[in-house]
């Protein structure tokens, strides 16, 4: 079924129609102030961190869904009849909509009636705000007279709290309302020194800020009681539910147009200058008075704009692909790379499936997360390494989260993921690659944010390495701890609690249970140590760091390898798991991938077996699953793996972050076909046309697809914050189109579809702007190359230091 179409030239997805299967959100925001928005105006707003500074309401699995948002209603005051230019919370029968969401911003637009109404919604660039920007016309014979209302909810800050501390909540709301600006204060008298501003150009008639009000008892969003009868109370709430609504009368001749802005925002006073007079309670407005006066211009609002458009023009702008195949362009080019972004700004903190509540930054997932940004946003990809190195302990291990606004490393969750440390090597790895920034290694950064041990980065990653080496079990793999990647497979956790947290409950006994993903991503890791020692001129180091590798190799070539595929790991009880002796769970997805991109099995055909394995056993036309068979009973020895019914999430669903690394594994083998179909089968654009089963937006990778066991195989969940955005574009970019950063150049490599004649890349690396421009002259995987004309041995370009254009021509022969 059709929902909308993508609008390639302006980097929009259209939605043609509100009712889409799920909500279809957006991201309002690039540094500290961020939005959800959904198509139909939905959504929430929150500085710096989701749960502790949240600025408006939101009700997760609310009854109807997506309730809570950036309101507006529109009311014919000459019969009284009222509509949601956002088709939401009314419901009513537009005669026409349409949401655009682009980069950074959504614009919802509608006509209802004769009068059409548009509203753009955005975060200007360095801002601690937002604008909603509506232009109301009058396309009528007549004249209009209309009333608009604007509606939002405030959140008592902490959101875990507001949705759950009634009995305190209910008195301590505190508003303020000073020439139509609503100020939103509560425990602003105490140990707060920010509040929120909703503010609007135009003159109001009247306010409202206290919910019942607005509302009318026992009345829903649909029909609000000051809505219909087209007048405000001018109501201030003291405790309960403080409200943000303005109330305008609007006349419109024939044919007129009427613009008018409203500004949500946050501001932060100085502790010694909250209030106004001092002494007060009264808050003290100088700062933020000359700021809303700016945002209520339209021509500051315009001008914002545009320079929101040139952010985003100057990051796509590093990576630019014109290939046979749109799906594979449009991703790359746009909506890939802006979920790389978007992915990095909140981690797996706030979307729909995510309550913003829970998780904070996760050490693995923003490691894994930066592979996809870090040549978009270098500095700040450099500032995310500090802050994450700084969360690690002495002894190399982890915290698993930390949180954003107070960057500690988050005590209940705790450490003891395994994998962790290592991820820390592949990231700041990625960035030496991208930047050639070697200083990064001599930045000191302490352990745990503990001041007095800080230790260079270099310092961090050798403790990294050395962490996996202390932790070593029975087949000298690496023990896995509560979890490695796949935080499911829980082999000492032995829950049989109702409701313990299966990564946090006690682990029994964590020496015997090994991870073979973490053997191979140990290779990869200690490989790139040595090349890094190598450089900095450790020459000890270098055969340390190569023995380790050699070691680990041998270990999972020992005890990880099954016949056929690589094994996933051994249980509490030294027994193998993903073996065809198993009765479940026989073949996994992670290990094939991650020893495969080590290199494991490449130069022995082992590796080429493993993929046709996953191809048989593994791969489905929505994507492949983790493992199979699915375990189809809860079984403790395993964890929350077993907890999920078959097919779904890490129980046998296809878990779209492990797929990239199937097909990286694939290009490695010279497969080009098999790794862009592998591609295109979780490739959002690619699914759009079956957005009723897929269900989740077609813009956007979703962490999850249901498996072939599941009722609803091919139904996506927890759209937006996944992994798969940071290795889906480094699947695609660096293995299959084959421009791969190194750290002595740029290597150029594609491994693509046969049916291929050609394509070009456009990529900014180091400064210098290369021009790709790839021939298909034969049916093999032969790569020649010619720079600025002249033929080069290899298939590695050199930064050039006296120019900053490059033109690369590629033979695939
Ligand atoms: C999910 C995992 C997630 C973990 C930690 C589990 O319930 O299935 O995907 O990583 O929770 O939050
Ligand atoms: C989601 C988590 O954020 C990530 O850390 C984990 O690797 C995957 N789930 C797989 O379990």
């Amino acid at each position: 079924m059709d929902f909308g179409h993508y609008d390639d030239e302006r980097r929009e997805y259209v939605i043609t129609r509100p009712d889409t299967p799920l909500p279809w959100i957006n991201y309002l925001g690039s540094e500290a102030y961020f939005g959800i928005i959904s198509n139909t105006a939905g959504g929430y707003s929150f500085y710096q961190d989701a749960r502790l500074r949240r600025l408006t309401r939101y009700r997760y699995n609310g009854v109807p869904s997506d309730a809570g948002g950036r309101y507006l209603y529109l009311r014919d005051d000459a019969d009284g009849t009222f509509w949601s230019p956002t088709w939401q919370p009314t419901k009513t029968d537009l005669d026409a909509y349409e949401c655009r969401h682009g980069l950074g911003y959504t614009t919802i637009s509608s006509s209802f009636a004769g009068i059409e109404a548009s509203t753009r919604y955005f975060v200007p660039v360095g801002e601690n705000l937002e604008v909603w920007d509506l232009t109301v016309t009058n396309t009528r014979e007549d004249a209009a007279e209309l009333s608009l209302f604007s509606a939002l909810e405030f959140a008592l800050w902490d959101a875990n709290d507001d949705a759950t501390n009634f009995q305190r909540n209910f008195n301590i709301g505190e508003v303020e309302v000073v020439d139509g600006v609503i100020y939103h204060k509560t425990e602003y008298r105490e140990r707060r020194d920010h509040f929120a501003y909703f503010a609007c150009s135009e003159e109001v008639t009247g306010f409202d800020t206290q919910r019942r009000f607005f509302l009318g008892p026992y009345r829903g969003w649909d029909a609000p009681a000051v809505v219909e009868e087209g007048e405000a109370t001018n109501s201030i709430a003291h405790g309960w539910a403080p409200f943000g609504s303005h109330h305008l009368r609007l006349v419109l001749e024939p044919g007129e147009r009427k613009r008018v802005l409203f500004v949500l925002g946050y501001y932060e006073n100085p502790r010694d200058r909250k209030f106004d007079p001092p002494g007060s309670e009264v808050i003290n407005k100088e700062g933020v008075l000359p700021i809303i006066a700016r945002q209520l211009d339209p021509a500051h609002v315009d001008r914002q704009f545009a320079e929101l458009g040139a952010y985003w023009d100057r990051i796509l702008g590093t990576l630019q692909v014109d290939t046979p195949d749109v799906h594979t362009n449009r991703m790359v080019g746009t909506w890939n790379a802006y979920q790389n972004i978007v992915t990095f700004n909140l981690s797996r903190s706030a979307s729909l499936f995510e309550s913003g509540v829970g998780r904070g930054i996760g050490f693995r997932d923003s490691n894994q997360d930066l592979l996809g940004f870090v040549h978009m946003v270098p500095e700040r990809a450099r500032q995310r390494l500090l802050d994450i190195a700084a969360t690690q302990l002495d002894s190399g291990g982890a915290y698993h989260q930390y949180q954003p606004l107070t960057k500690r490393g988050n005590d209940a969750v705790g450490s003891g993921f395994n994998d962790d440390p290592l991820w820390l090597v592949i990231a700041v790895v990625a960035y030496l690659k991208e930047t050639g920034d070697w200083s990064l290694l001599d930045e000191l950064v302490p352990f745990d944010n503990q001041p007095g041990t800080e230790a260079p980065i270099e310092e961090h990653l050798r403790r990294s390495i050395g962490y996996t080496l202390a932790n070593l079990g029975p087949h000298r793999l690496p023990l896995i701890g509560r979890a490695d990647w796949n935080d499911c497979l829980n082999l000492n956790t032995f829950s049989e609690e109702p409701g313990e947290g299966f990564q946090t409950a006690t682990i029994r006994d964590d020496t015997v249970a090994e991870s073979v993903l973490i053997g191979g991503l140990f290779v990869m890791a200690a490989e790139e140590m040595a090349a890094i020692a190598q450089r900095r001129g450790h020459g000890d180091e270098v055969e340390e760091y190569r023995r380790a590798a050699h070691r680990m190799r041998a270990a999972v070539d020992e005890h990880g390898w099954d016949g056929n595929w690589f094994r996933r790991a051994y249980d509490a009880f030294g027994e193998p798991i993903g073996s065809a002796s198993c009765a479940e769970g026989q073949i996994f997805i992670e290990s094939q991938g991650v020893c495969g991109m080590a290199g494991i099995g490449l130069e022995d055909g082992r590796l080429a077996r493993a993929m046709q394995a996953v191809n048989e056993r593994l791969a489905t036309r929505h994507g492949i699953v983790v493992h199979q068979p699915a375990f189809t009973h809860y079984d403790p020895r395993l964890g929350e793996i077993s907890s999920y019914p078959p097919g779904y999430k890490e129980n046998a669903g296809v878990f779209c972050h492990a797929n990239p690394w199937i097909m990286i594994c694939e290009t490695m083998l010279g497969h080009g076909d098999q790794a862009h179909d592998y591609y295109l089968r979780i490739n959002p654009s690619a699914r759009e046309d079956i957005s009723e089963i897929h269900r989740c937006e077609p813009y956007v990778y979703a962490q999850m697809i249901a498996g072939k066991d599941a009722a609803t195989h091919g139904e996506a969940k927890n759209s937006w914050l996944t992994g798969t955005a940071a290795w889906s574009f480094v699947a695609v970019t660096q293995w299959i189109l084959g421009i791969r950063p190194e750290h002595d150049g740029l290597r150029v490599h594609p491994v693509v579809p046969s049916s291929w004649d050609g394509f070009t890349v456009t990529r900014v690396f180091r400064g210098v702007t290369f021009t790709v421009t790839v021939r298909r002259t034969g049916p093999g995987g032969e790569v020649t190359l010619r720079c600025d004309g002249a033929a080069i041995e290899g298939d590695l370009v050199a930064v050039p230091t006296d120019r900053d254009q490059v033109a690369v021509e590629v033979e695939i022969g």
